[in-house]
């Protein structure tokens, strides 16, 4: 298939790439760099030794996004393009609304005029608020703590209108849980400018030396070890879960979990990432991070059931090529 991936510059666009060329199909970047750089699309080159085509646009820009649809003949769509720091998201809400909500309108209205009928949509664990983990897909959504959280919920709903009145219509929205490693080239892998709100990027900045310990945001959670529980999952099997959506697409709106289904604690992560690669995290207890809730972990089985996907690699691994990826980033 030929696939459009939007925002294929970023993290998880880029190793999504690479699983879709791994897997026989072809695909066109859309990005404007907001949040990249064109250093990931030379890397995807040259770990799959294929060309791929690159148009630094503005997805919310619909004339251009048009001119990508009437040179091209696409199969599908992942899009993947947004704006994604929940703590900027609170700061900046219209610019998160603007952004996340017109890049999705813009794609969706050339899908549409050009009889492009498969569709994969980035959403977030975010959505479930404050639901009891695990996870399920059936679950009623609580309302987010953020903008952010906000703007993966309204474009949910769009696609589900969307798809009530155009049958012919496919939608896959993706729920990631916590994406974290790097390609095993080390040559992509997640780069944050400034300093990293997530945990994985701030550790491996700690071991690189550019941060003297970690801040554990609180532990008097209700988990095993009192710190803070997520799903992590290591950005390859992700990339792969697109892949798979995209292959098994049928008709309708079809809700999937993309994560491993087992809870880690930041404690057990630091532990893992120790473990991985010999350095030691040095690190102090702070206090609770405003928004951040004590678990988060999938139910996957709908994932494994109907789309025959599911994670495959491990906590070590997701810490050793994370920190791969670090030793050899250069920030450009
Ligand atoms: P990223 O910032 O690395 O990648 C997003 C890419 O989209 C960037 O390359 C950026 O330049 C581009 N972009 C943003 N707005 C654009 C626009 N209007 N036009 C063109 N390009 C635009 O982020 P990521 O981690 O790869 O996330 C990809 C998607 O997955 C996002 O939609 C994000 O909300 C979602 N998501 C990410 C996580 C996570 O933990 N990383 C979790 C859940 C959901
Ligand atoms: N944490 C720390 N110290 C840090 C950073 C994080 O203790 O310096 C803790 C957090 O409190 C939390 C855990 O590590 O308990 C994970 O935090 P992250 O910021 O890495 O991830 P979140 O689960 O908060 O959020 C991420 C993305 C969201 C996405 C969500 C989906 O940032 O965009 O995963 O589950 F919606």
């Amino acid at each position: 298939m030929n696939i459009l991936v939007t925002g294929g510059a970023g993290y998880i666009g880029s190793h999504t790439c690479i699983a879709l060329i791994e897997a026989g199909h072809s695909v066109v970047v859309i990005d404007n760099l907001r949040n990249s750089s064109k250093y990931s699309i030379e890397s995807i080159k040259r770990i799959t030794n294929q060309d791929i085509s690159f148009c630094k646009i503005d997805v919310s820009d619909k004339s251009a996004v048009e001119r990508i649809f009437e040179k091209n003949s696409f199969d599908g769509v992942i899009h993947l393009a947004g704006l994604k720091a929940v703590g900027d998201s609170v700061i900046k809400p219209l610019e998160y609304y603007e952004n996340n909500l017109m890049s999705t309108l813009s794609i969706l209205n050339a899908c549409q005029k050009f009889n492009v009928n498969r569709f994969v949509f980035s959403s977030s664990a975010t959505v479930y608020g404050e639901n009891k983990s695990p996870f399920t897909e059936t679950m009623v959504l609580m309302p987010t703590t953020n903008p952010y959280g906000e703007t993966k919920v309204m474009c949910e709903r769009i696609l589900t209108d969307i798809a009530k009145t155009n049958q012919a219509f496919s939608v896959s929205i993706l729920r990631y849980f916590n994406p974290i490693g790097a390609h095993e080239s080390g040559l992509i892998g997640e780069s944050p400018t400034g300093i990293p709100n997530n945990l994985m990027p701030y550790i491996t900045q700690v071991a690189k030396g550019k941060h003297p310990f970690l801040n554990i945001f609180g532990n008097h959670y209700p988990t095993t070890d009192g710190t803070g529980e997520r799903d992590y999952i290591h950005v390859m099997d992700l990339a792969e879960g697109h892949v798979a959506a995209m292959e098994q697409m049928t008709e309708g709106v079809h809700i999937y979990n993309l994560g491993t289904g087992r809870g880690t604690t930041v404690l057990e992560l630091v532990k893992a990432f120790e473990q991985a690669t010999g350095i030691t995290i040095p690190f102090k207890i702070s206090v609770q991070r405003q928004g951040d809730i004590a678990s988060c972990y999938a139910d996957v089985s709908k994932a494994q059931r109907q789309l025959q996907w599911s994670a495959k690699r491990d906590l070590i691994g997701m810490c050793r090529d994370a920190w791969r990826f670090e030793q050899n980033y250069q920030e450009v």
